[in-house]
């Protein structure tokens, strides 16, 4: 009779050892690096983002005090952070080509952004990028755009000064949220969302286009973001149901656009503002000889640029508004400096409007002070790009020339 370990053959123990080996040294390549010198240091893993999510920011910056460039370790795939300037350049300028957003991040974006700028590639992202920047550089956009930024500045000044009288508490970031939503929707299709002063159509709208973007960032650190869009369950079920809000909305303002510019009538319809927003220049630049209208493409082109424009701006006011909260002796600078530009009134509106971009070209203390603050608060304090050829990015990340 036999007790304890059952007997094993020499042939298996060594294949079991060997498959044990190979499993050690799979490992350590992944935590170490194949050619440990040609890896940045692993600092965590890609669960510790979701355990530090309402704390992201701040985690990232422990992370790069103690590395410039490190690895969080994903399944599946690499992912490697730097705060390395001369890294940046090298992906931004001197090898920008070999870079892009890559297809794990369409699948995951375009639902909600389409084929917009923010999801688009190569010539694909070329193309929005050249006309972005030509309308952005025109003159007409320029001055349109002032004088919207000046008008909901001024509206949001009258709600502020109207609280402080009531002394009425107020959430200052929500308020910047909506002023901003306001301008670039404005700038954008031209026509006033009016969500600081509680218009419904235009505040489910921005209610619905934000928990869309929300719901798409989930899926970020979702493994079964996938299974659940299948499904059309939790998350997934409700970006589709904001998805179809945005998208009713948008349509809507796009065909009417659309049809104010066939008819001649652009600028006569009661809701319009101008005809020198985006979307009146996209539609006069895209359609084509037969007076066809790509939709799909014009919602893409304008919603990219709504998402792009809002939330940075917000973000980089609301931080603005807490630093001169925490350096008064700034704010009064600042203060001094806006009342030496404009013209000296009791009147907000008139106020406002003598702040003309030539008023705040000289507010230099103003431009510092906000730049100051992007440094400290970046709005957008992470880009990720996506590597094509692995071994030119990985040598130069690890310091290779
Ligand atoms: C304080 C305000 C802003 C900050 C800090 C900011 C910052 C940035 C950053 C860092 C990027 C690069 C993202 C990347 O490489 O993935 C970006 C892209 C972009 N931003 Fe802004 N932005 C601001 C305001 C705006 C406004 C007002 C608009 C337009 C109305 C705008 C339109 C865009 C667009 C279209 C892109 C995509 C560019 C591309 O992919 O080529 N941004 N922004």
């Amino acid at each position: 009779m036999a007790t304890g370990m059952p007997e094993c053959s020499p042939a298996l123990l060594v294949a079991a050892g060997l498959a044990v080996l190979a499993i050690c040294s799979y490992l350590a390549a992944i935590v170490v690096g194949r050619g440990a010198a040609r890896y940045p240091p692993v600092a965590g893993t890609v669960f510790h983002q979701v355990y530090h999510l309402r704390r992201l920011h701040d985690y990232y910056t422990d992370l790069f005090r103690e590395h410039a460039t490190f690895r969080l370790l994903a399944p599946g795939r690499r992912q490697i952070y730097t705060s390395d300037t001369a890294v940046v350049e090298y992906i931004l300028r001197t090898n920008f080509a070999n870079y892009g957003k890559g297809a794990s991040n369409y699948d995951k974006t375009s639902d909600l952004f389409g084929d917009g700028i923010f999801t688009a590639d190569g010539d694909k992202w070329r193309q929005h990028r050249k006309i972005a920047s030509y309308d952005f550089s025109a003159r007409a956009l320029r001055d349109f755009s002032g004088g919207v930024f000046n008008r909901d500045a001024a509206k949001l000044a009258h709600i502020v000064s109207g609280n402080a009288a009531a002394k009425q508490p107020m959430d200052f970031q929500d308020l910047l949220m909506k002023a901003t939503m306001d301008s670039i929707f404005t700038i954008a299709v031209g026509v006033d969302l009016d969500t600081l002063s509680g218009s419904e159509e235009g505040s489910r709208f921005a209610a619905a286009l934000d928990d869309a973007s929300e719901f798409t960032l989930l899926r970020f650190v979702n493994a079964f973001w996938k299974v659940s869009r299948f499904l059309n369950v939790g998350a997934e079920a409700a970006l589709r149901r904001r998805i179809e809000v945005v998208d009713k909305f948008m349509y809507k303002r796009i065909r009417a656009r659309a049809e104010e510019i066939s008819d001649g009538d652009i600028g006569k319809a009661h809701d319009t503002v101008s005809k020198d927003d985006l979307l009146s220049r996209f539609i006069q630049a895209t359609t084509s000889d037969a007076g066809e209208v790509d939709y799909k493409h014009l919602r893409d082109m304008i919603l990219n640029i709504v998402m792009a424009g809002k939330d940075p701006t917000a973000g980089a006011l609301a931080w603005f508004l807490y630093m001169m909260c925490k350096h008064p002796e700034v704010q009064e600078k600042i203060s001094e400096e806006a009342a030496d530009a404009g013209e000296a009134t009791s009147s907000i509106d008139d106020f406002s409007r003598s702040l003309t971009e030539e008023a705040l070209n000289k507010m230099h203390y103003l431009h510092a002070a906000l730049t100051e603050t992007l440094r400290l608060y970046p709005s957008l304090p992470l880009v990720s790009p996506s590597i094509y050829l692995e071994s030119t990015a990985h040598s130069k990340l690890a310091g290779i020339p």
